[in-house]
C-alpha cells in the first residue's frame, strides 16, 4: 500500500522541547526500592542507588523526572524523609497499600537525579496538606540558608540549595480515588493560593495545575475550565494524564490510542484558550502531560495488597510490554512531538518497574522492556524544530475511534545542521506499507540511518534473559531518488528514518 507524506520546513510547529521526553519515579511498587535503590545491588553507592539503572535512564535520554507521585503524593509527609535515616519513621502509604520506609526521600532523590542527569519535578501533596507544607518543602528545597529549613537541609548534607523548577500542585485531585479529592472549584483555589504563597518564595518558580486524569472522567473539559478560572494567573502549566491499552483483543482501536492523545492535548488547548479569552489577557497555559503510557489497568498486578497486609516495596504494576505495546508508546511520542506549541513538557510513567521501560531483579539484572526503544530513539534524534508531516494514507474503521489513518508521522528539523529525522507508525495489522516521502521542499537528503521496530508476532515481551532479540534493526528498503524519499515499512512497526 502506498501512503504519501510531504516534508517541508514550512510546516514548523516549534521547537523540540528537552522536557517532551521526562519520565516519572514515584514510591509505588518497586520503582524506587529494589527499583533505583538497592543497596544490596552490586552496583549500589553510598547512597544505595543503582548504577546500572543510572546508565539505563541516561541510556533511555530522560530529561525531568516527576516525583515522589503520583497517588502517593497525596498523603506524603516530605519531612519524614529527611534527616538521619535511622530516624525516619516507616508509615502507612494508603494509595497503594504499602509501607513506606522513607529510606528515600528529597535529598537521596536529588542526588539520583543529578547522578542521573534529569532534571527534578517535584509534586506537593494537595491532598492531606495545603499551603504551608508546600511553603515548607519549597523553603527546603529553595532557600539557599539562613532559615530553619534550608539549614536544616544544609545540615542534612545539601549545602547547596536544589533549586528545583517545576512543581505539581498536587496529584489527580479530579480523581475519586485520590487521598483529599477535591471539586473543580475547591481545588482550583486551593491550587491558586498555594501557587501564589509559593510565588512569594520564588517568582520564577514553573507551576503546574492538576488537569484531568483522563479524558473518559465525567468532570473533563468543565475540570479544566473552572480550575484556570481560579488559578489562571498563579499557574504556567495544566497536567494531563492518558493510559491505554489493548481492550477485548481490540488491537486496531489500540493501534489508533494518539487519536485519543491528539483530542485530549487539543480540547484543553481550546478550553485554557476560552479561559484566556475571558480573562482578557495575553498569557497562555501550556500542558503538562505529566503522565502517559501503555497500562493495562484491570490485571490483577494493578491491584494493591488489601486487609492486614502492607507490605514494603510488593510487586505492582509491573506491566510487561509487548511489539505493538512499543509501536503504541512510539505513536503517542509522534502525538506529543507535533503538540510541541502546547506540550511544554511529559513524563512518561513511570521509569523502573512499575509500568516502565527499566526493569530490574532485585540484587540483580536489568533490562529493558519494549517500550524502551522508541523513547531512547525520539530522545536522541528529535533535534531543532518539529515539523507538522502532511500524511495521505488510507484509513480503517475502530470502534473507539471512528476512521484512523493507516500511518502517523511527524518529522524534526535541526535548522544548524540540516539533519532531518522521521518517525511513523504502520498501524496496519496485515499489510506493509511504502511509504513515499516527498522531501523535495528540503533538497539534498540523503538516508543517514533507518530502522524500524517490529516482530512477525507483535506479542513478543522482552525478558531479562533476551531484551535484544527484538530491537530497532536496519531498514534497507529506505532510498531517497530525486528530492523522494520511498521505504517499506512492516505491519504494527515503528520506524525512524535519518536523513542528512
Ligand atoms: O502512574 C500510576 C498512577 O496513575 C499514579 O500514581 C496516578 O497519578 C495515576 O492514576
Amino acid at each position: 500500500i502506498p501512503v504519501r507524506l510531504t516534508l517541508d520546513p514550512a510546516f514548523r510547529v516549534g521547537p523540540v522541547r528537552r522536557r517532551t521526553f521526562g519520565s516519572f519515579v514515584e514510591h509505588l511498587g518497586r520503582c524506587v526500592y529494589t527499583g533505583i535503590h538497592d543497596p544490596a545491588h552490586p552496583t549500589a553507592d553510598a547512597d544505595g542507588f543503582r548504577k546500572d539503572v543510572i546508565d539505563l535512564t541516561r541510556e533511555l535520554g530522560v530529561s525531568t523526572v516527576r516525583y515522589p507521585g503520583g497517588n502517593f503524593v497525596s498523603g506524603y509527609r516530605w519531612e519524614d524523609g529527611v534527616g538521619p535515616r535511622d530516624q525516619r519513621p516507616a508509615r502507612l502509604d494508603l494509595a497503594w497499600h504499602s509501607t513506606e520506609p522513607n529510606t528515600v526521600g528529597v535529598d537521596e532523590f536529588m542526588r539520583w537525579a543529578a547522578l542521573a542527569e534529569v532534571e527534578p519535578m517535584m509534586a506537593v501533596n494537595l491532598g492531606t496538606r495545603g499551603v504551608q507544607e508546600a511553603l515548607d518543602l519549597l523553603e527546603y528545597c529553595n532557600v539557599r540558608g539562613g532559615t530553619r529549613l534550608s539549614d536544616q537541609r544544609r545540615a542534612n548534607g545539601a549545602a547547596e540549595p536544589h533549586d528545583v523548577r517545576m512543581w505539581c500542585l498536587g496529584n489527580e485531585m479530579d480523581g475519586p480515588w485520590q487521598i483529599g479529592h477535591k471539586t473543580a472549584h475547591e481545588y482550583g483555589r486551593l491550587a491558586a493560593e498555594t501557587g501564589r504563597a509559593m510565588r512569594m518564595v520564588d517568582p520564577d518558580l514553573e507551576l503546574v495545575a492538576c488537569g484531568s486524569s483522563g479524558v473518559a472522567i465525567p468532570t473533563f473539559g468543565e475540570w479544566e475550565r473552572i480550575v484556570l478560572a481560579e488559578a489562571y494567573e498563579q499557574v504556567d502549566l495544566i497536567s494531563a494524564h492518558a493510559y491505554y491499552w489493548e481492550e477485548d483483543g481490540d488491537l486496531g482501536s489500540f493501534l489508533a490510542s494518539a487519536v485519543d492523545m491528539d483530542h485530549f492535548v487539543d480540547s484543553v488547548s481550546a478550553t485554557a484558550d476560552a479561559v484566556r479569552a475571558h480573562k482578557k489577557v495575553d498569557k497562555r497555559i501550556h500542558i503538562s502531560f505529566d503522565e502517559w503510557n501503555v497500562w493495562y489497568q484491570h490485571r490483577a498486578e494493578s491491584r494493591p495488597p488489601t486487609g492486614h497486609d502492607w507490605p514494603v516495596a510488593p510487586v505492582l504494576l509491573e506491566d510487561r510490554y509487548n511489539v505493538a505495546d512499543a509501536v503504541v508508546v512510539g505513536n503517542l511520542l509522534i502525538s506529543l512531538l507535533r503538540h510541541t506549541d502546547r506540550v511544554h513538557a511529559a513524563s512518561l510513567a513511570q521509569l523502573v518497574n512499575v509500568i516502565a521501560p527499566i526493569m530490574t531483579e532485585p540484587g540483580g539484572r536489568s533490562w529493558k522492556q519494549t517500550i524502551f526503544h522508541p523513547f531512547a530513539q525520539a530522545s536522541r534524534y528529535a533535534r531543532g524544530d518539529v515539523l507538522q508531516v502532511a500524511v495521505e494514507a488510507p484509513t480503517y474503521e475502530t470502534a473507539r475511534y471512528g476512521d484512523a489513518a493507516l500511518v502517523d508521522a511527524v518529522a524534526t528539523r535541526d535548522p544548524e545542521t540540516g539533519a532531518v529525522a522521521l518517525f511513523a507508525v504502520n498501524r496496519s495489522l496485515t499489510e506493509t506499507v511504502t511509504l513515499e516521502v516527498d522531501a523535495r521542499a528540503l533538497p539534498g537528503l540523503r538516508v543517514v540511518e533507518a530502522t524500524t521496530l517490529s516482530n512477525p508476532d507483535h506479542t513478543w515481551s522482552a525478558t531479562a534473559d533476551d531484551d535484544t532479540s527484538v530491537a530497532p534493526r536496519r531498514n534497507a528498503t529506505a532510498a531517497v531518488r530525486d528530492g523522494r524519499l520511498t521505504v517499506e515499512v512492516p505491519p504494527v512497526s515503528w520506524n525512524v528514518v535519518r536523513l542528512g
